[in-house]
């Protein structure tokens, strides 16, 4: 016997103030509140149903088989709730152009817990879902919503989730993902985080100034302050990766073709371009710009880099349910 299939739709998001560090690695409870937008170009559309005939889980990603002890760990998490006792089959498919090497982890994670609640024959509010994403990863809670999404930081399960800022923008603003290196990250955020936590010196001040930040990029987000939320985001981001720079063993996601990129934004600004950078955990440079600029920022990069690995995203909207394909 099997229980409905569903399928969820999630978006990624970038953060424009980075979470980068665990006060509870079993919960995900992040040392900081974060800020993203989420992104229309890149989602993942998951399908789940449970059924007696399994005596495992099966997850399969883009037509293969895999496994994942943290789809195993939602779906864990999931059973405990809703009484489910069956096993599920779990199949994904990620839509990120030209193997793109953007984090899919939120959008997935986001669209499996949708998914795999509704095959569970649960209700959940977006509040609950988003804090069952953050169980399979941080990012993951905040893609639950479109646009302008928070992660509050909280202190227990009940209390760290998501909250939309703005769902709906009506604002022009767009990122340029520059794909540097579509391979697979060699140090994980998990264990980034974990080492920046225990070694950085400044990982105080990270979390000092990672809490005004917040502070002003909603100040300049309401304002629809192109370059202010741009230029926060930049240095959240700078400082999230000097905290790399300065953990033992130190280590660091940029590339050569991440500093090119980096340059590039920072000579078109000195020309007048208001463009402004944030790289995650991995060398890929995405670009915040209003879309009215998209074309003379493409056309310097294009210099450097091969269109094909120049994608241009709008906000893009929160986690939903879809037909089965
Ligand atoms: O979702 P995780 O646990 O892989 O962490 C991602 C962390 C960053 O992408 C670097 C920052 C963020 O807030 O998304």
């Amino acid at each position: 016997m099997r229980t409905e299939k569903y399928t969820a739709r999630a978006h990624t998001n970038i953060a424009l103030i980075k979470y980068w560090g665990k006060l509870d690695q079993d919960l995900i409870i992040p040392m900081n509140s974060s800020l993203s937008l989420t992104l229309d170009k890149f989602y993942t559309d998951t399908s789940v149903f449970f059924d007696s005939d399994l005596d495992q889980d099966s997850f399969i990603l883009d037509g293969v088989r895999q496994q994942n002890t943290k789809v195993t760990h939602v779906l864990d998490l999931l059973r405990r709730f809703s009484g489910e006792k069956r096993f599920a089959v779990v199949e994904s498919f990620n839509h990120v152009p030209s193997a793109a090497g953007l984090a899919s982890s939120a959008s997935a994670f986001a669209a499996l817990s949708l998914a795999a609640s509704k095959a569970a024959g649960l209700n959940l509010d977006r509040r609950a879902l988003s804090r069952l994403a953050r169980r399979g990863s941080g990012s993951a809670t905040r893609s639950i919503y479109g646009g302008f999404v928070e992660w509050q930081q909280g202190h227990d399960d009940a209390s760290s989730y998501a909250v939309p800022l703005e769902e709906n923008l009506g604002w022009n603003i767009c990122m340029i993902a520059v794909v540097i290196n579509a391979k697979q990250k060699k140090i994980s955020s998990r264990v980034g985080m974990q080492r920046v936590v225990s070694t950085s010196p400044y990982y105080e001040g990270w979390k000092k100034t990672a809490k005004e930040d917040l502070i002003a990029i909603k100040r300049a987000i309401k304002q629809r302050n192109l370059e202010r939320v741009g230029m926060i985001a930049e240095e959240n981001a700078l400082k999230m990766h000097a905290l790399n720079l300065s953990a033992r063993p130190h280590f660091s996601y940029f590339e050569p073709g991440s500093l090119l990129a980096m340059k590039i934004v920072e000579n078109l600004r000195s020309e007048g371009i208001s463009c402004y950078y944030t790289l995650d955990a991995g060398p890929n440079v995405k670009i915040i710009c209003a879309k009215k600029d998209t074309e003379v920022i493409l056309s310097a990069l294009e210099s450097s880099f091969s269109r094909k690995d120049l994608i241009v995203a709008g906000p893009g909207p929160g986690a939903e349910l879809i037909d089965n394909p």
